[in-house]
């Protein structure tokens, strides 16, 4: 199943039950959000969860453009992405976790063809604050599927104050033998879709109070998913990244991981710019700047003559249609280059300075503020130079 299928098999099944079809937000989060981007589809709705009445009713759907930084040293396995999509269903006040993770399972089961057999669970088993989530663990027991229950892995927040809750994880066996074992004993166990009862809000004191209405919010990741049901051993061989497979390998010689931290770096580098973010020394733009000096790292320790001015037009247009961007693609690669351009003086100004004797032996706390304040060099570049 291609993944555009997916998302209109997915929004098809939730219109049908009551669900209206919300635009995703780009990845930059609403103002005041303490975060730099937006990491889940419930991002855009938090003040909707915390009770003001959404224009388009109680039971939503919709696709979310994510950008997590958390997993960046994951990037590269088989499941995770730095800009990835969410689909994901809310309701706002209206039905109850257990009704959500039923059409879960019908949707995979019955629309999307998984085998019940492939099938694991994770269900919230209590703490101090807050007893197990009977409820959910009661539908899987019902519908025959297995259940690992867990504390903290069940417990569903966006950082350490605001709304929070229980949630029940369902996961999907990629061995190549029948399923064993449990989710968190075996990662060949992948987590697609997670259902957070969302119904508690965690104050500054650590304390939780109920929020004004009991909401569930659910999140399915895209391309997890797709690969999956694809057939594909990771998501980088998953349709989305077809025209990267294509068209990357002959332009630049490069091993499947770094193939692969290449294409994902890039690939959240258009996106990013698409929705505006430009390379910068602080917030957004430095996580843009972060990415892209990976990509060059990789790509010179290989060639020094790679660039990222090469990177095909229909492959940063393919981006920009996906995303529904309006930026042309020699922009795109204008800004790269700029960028590459600046990473190279960079590295340049790092090599002379780093030979000169002060600096051959061990590097000092204070040398390393030194090289930074005065020459403009970070440590992790620094790091590079030296055992790069
Ligand atoms: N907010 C939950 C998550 O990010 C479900 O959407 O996993």
């Amino acid at each position: 199943m291609h993944t555009e299928q997916l998302v209109s098999t997915f929004v098809e099944y939730f219109h049908e039950r009551g669900h209206r079809r919300i635009v995703g937000s780009t990845l930059l989060p609403p103002p005041g959000d303490p975060v730099l981007f937006t990491t889940s589809g419930m991002h855009p709705l938090t003040p909707y969860l915390e009770g003001s009445p959404h224009p388009l009713g109680r039971r939503l759907v919709n696709v979310q453009r994510c950008l997590r930084t958390t997993d960046l040293e994951e990037v590269g396995d088989a499941t995770h992405l730095t800009v990835f999509e969410m689909l994901g269903t809310w309701s706002l006040g209206d039905y109850e976790g257990p009704l959500s993770l039923d059409w879960g399972y019908g949707l995979l089961t019955e629309c999307l063809g998984v085998d019940p057999g492939l099938l694991h669970a994770t269900v919230f088993a209590g703490d101090s604050q807050c007893e197990p989530d009977h409820a959910s663990l009661e539908l899987w027991q019902d519908r025959g599927v297995p259940v690992e229950l867990t504390v903290e892995d069940n417990w569903w927040s966006n950082g350490p104050v605001g709304p929070c809750g229980p949630d029940s994880e369902i996961f999907l066996w990629s061995g190549d033998c029948p399923p064993e074992s449990t989710p968190t004993q075996d990662d060949r166990w992948v987590e697609v879709w997670n259902h957070v009862m969302m119904r508690h809000r965690r104050l500054g004191d650590g304390s939780l109070v109920p929020l004004p209405q009991r909401n569930v919010d659910t999140g399915l990741g895209l391309e997890r998913l797709a690969s999956l049901l694809q057939g594909k051993p990771s998501v980088f061989e998953g349709d989305v990244f077809d025209p990267w497979r294509r068209l990357v390998p002959p332009l630049w010689r490069l091993d499947e991981p770094s193939l692969r931290l290449v294409c994902d770096h890039l690939r959240s580098a258009v996106v990013m710019l698409g929705d505006g973010v430009r390379p910068a020394n602080t917030g957004r733009g430095y996580v843009l700047r972060r990415l892209l000096r990976r990509v060059l790292t990789v790509l010179w320790r290989e060639d020094p003559s790679y660039s990222v001015g090469d990177l095909p037009d229909e492959l940063v247009q393919h981006t920009l249609d996906h995303f529904r961007q309006h930026m042309s693609p020699a922009e795109v690669r204008s800004l790269l280059h700029d960028e590459e351009r600046r990473f190279g003086r960079l590295m340049e100004r790092g090599r002379q300075v780093l030979a000169r004797p002060r600096f051959r032996g061990r590097l000092t706390e204070e040398d390393l503020h030194y090289l930074h304040d005065t020459h403009g060099l970070p440590r992790d570049l620094i790091t590079n130079l030296r055992h790069g």
